[in-house]
């Protein structure tokens, strides 16, 4: 079976966890492109939801499901997005499509945050195969890159992506993020960082890992 096909049957099996006349909060990237076509199937049943970056707005869009602004809202029922890495404590990387910060926004304002992935994202110290995103603003990106080598990793600049918020991002290689809450802290503490793709200390409540075998739940504390 290939990692599409893994994405796909993870991104429809969370449809269950959606509960009628709810608004959800909807990540960004391949998974989630299978789960915005999954909960097209159920658009009358829930209220709506919230995007987390123009590319899933505009499936969301495409496929008529109601669309609300944050600001709007006094809070969201349910979030679910996928995750570049995800290890045992549910500690993730996301980032990858750069929509990381409004990611961010979503999940801390979410009161269930679940993480669909395939089995190929599971390791066990983030930072092992992916680099770490973080979204900066652009006059601080060698500020941020030089503080990031003194954390012991190596800088690069994701050429000509500007992500949703006007805003450039590194991507840091050969980072072994052992204490993903107190890196996650340290790199917000940098001047001119916008976020960090380490998801720690709002990590998922619940996660559903797809492999050959079918879905795998995991829940938080168990
Ligand atoms: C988007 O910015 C990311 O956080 C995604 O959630 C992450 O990269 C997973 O993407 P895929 O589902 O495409 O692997």
């Amino acid at each position: 079976m290939v990692q599409n096909d893994l994405k796909k049957i993870v991104g429809w099996a969370v449809l269950k966890y959606i509960q009628s006349r709810t608004i959800v909060g909807v990540g960004t990237g391949s998974t989630v492109a299978y789960f915005i076509e999954a909960l097209a199937s159920i658009k009358k049943n829930i209220k709506g939801v919230v995007a987390s970056s123009d590319v899933s707005s505009l499936q969301l869009k495409k496929l008529g499901i109601p669309m609300f602004n944050l600001n709007n809202l006094d809070s969201l029922d349910i979030y679910i997005d996928s995750a570049d890495e995800i290890d045992n404590h549910m500690y993730m990387i996301k980032g990858a499509g750069g929509a990381l910060t409004r990611e961010k926004i979503l999940a801390a304002v979410a009161k269930k945050f679940i993480c669909i992935v395939d089995v190929t994202k599971q390791v066990n110290i983030l930072g092992s195969r992916c680099p770490l995103p973080i979204e900066v603003i652009p006059m601080a990106r060698s500020l941020v890159a030089r503080e990031l080598v003194r954390f012991g990793g190596v800088p690069k600049y994701r050429h000509g992506v500007i992500t949703d918020n006007g805003n450039n991002i590194l991507d840091i290689y050969k980072l072994k993020i052992i204490n993903p809450i107190d890196l996650e802290e340290k790199i917000n503490n940098i001047p001119g960082v916008v976020s960090v793709g380490i998801f720690a200390r709002r990590c998922a409540d619940v996660v559903l890992v797809s492999d050959k075998k079918g879905i795998k739940v995991i829940n938080a504390n168990s």
